[in-house]
């Protein structure tokens, strides 16, 4: 990578123990960012620390449960000089496919605190710090399940769905504030969502894959990287509120 468009840039990245949050956290070092990345996997943290330092950049590495304000809290404390012109909110979990008639509280309000009051925990504590600074972009990873029903259980699309929502309604709001706030959808991306994937109930499973659709391939992490961090960087200085899909085609 050779550009440098985030040299002097603060950037905290969700989720960077692993998949997409981790291709983040490395390609915006080595594009010059200093990354504040955050998860709750301690291993995989270290080993985007490697990658990090490897980018040639320090990097601040904080294991972090986005669904606790406390460690968002901790999250801010870690900006150097209270500075941060991205968030990458890009943490989240599926939810094994389970539709709405067989869903339990536990896992509805853990899908939902991660994929979607995770993230508003997050634009809410560096909204006003962007907005002071007068600029500052939001990258949320949504899914396709945040464009359709038909590709994960109840928790997790009506998760995604709300994110959108979340996008649209700061990318509305902050506009005036020098925020920008976007969001990505990938369609199948090859990393450790599989942890929270195996589908539990057969029956909605198998109508969910009759519904699946034209998979065309599945995508690297670092391919849904260049999206996030083109979205997050000036040369997107016009588009805000946009929700866009990175999935080969396959909600086309
Ligand atoms: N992989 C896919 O096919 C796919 C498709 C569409 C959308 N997505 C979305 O992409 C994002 C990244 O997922 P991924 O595919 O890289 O999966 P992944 O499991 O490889 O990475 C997700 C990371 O989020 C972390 N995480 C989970 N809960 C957390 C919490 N409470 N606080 C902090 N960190 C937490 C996990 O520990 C993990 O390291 C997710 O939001 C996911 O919904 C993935």
């Amino acid at each position: 990578m050779s550009e440098q468009r985030f040299a002097g840039r603060v950037a905290v990245v969700t989720g960077a123990g692993s998949g997409i949050g981790q291709a983040v956290a490395r390609q915006l070092a080595m594009e010059g960012a200093t990354v504040v990345g955050c998860d709750v996997d301690a291993e995989g943290l270290a080993a985007t620390a490697e990658l990090v330092e490897e980018g040639g950049q320090p990097g601040t590495m904080i294991v972090a449960d986005i669904t606790v304000q406390a460690d968002v809290d901790r999250i801010v404390a870690a900006l150097p000089d209270r500075r941060v012109d991205l968030l990458a909110n890009v943490a989240g979990v599926m939810d094994h496919f389970v539709p709405v008639t067989e869903l339990d509280d536990a896992t509805w309000d853990r899908v939902l605190a991660v994929n979607l009051t995770g993230p508003m925990r997050l634009c809410r504590a560096m909204l006003p710090l962007m907005a002071g600074q007068g600029r500052g972009a939001i990258v949320n990873v949504a899914s396709i399940g945040g464009l359709t029903g038909a590709v994960a259980g109840s928790a997790y699309v009506s998760s995604k769905h709300g994110l959108v929502g979340l996008t649209r309604s700061i990318a509305n709001l902050y506009a005036e504030d020098g925020v920008r706030a976007n969001a990505v959808c990938p369609g199948g991306v090859q990393t450790n969502i599989g942890r929270s994937s195996a589908p539990k109930v057969p029956w909605a499973y198998e109508r969910l894959e009759r519904s699946f659709g034209r998979v065309t391939r599945t995508a690297t992490p670092a391919e849904v990287s260049t999206l996030v961090c083109w979205l997050g960087s000036d040369e997107a200085v016009n588009v805000n509120g946009a929700v866009v899909a990175s999935d080969g085609g396959w909600t086309s």
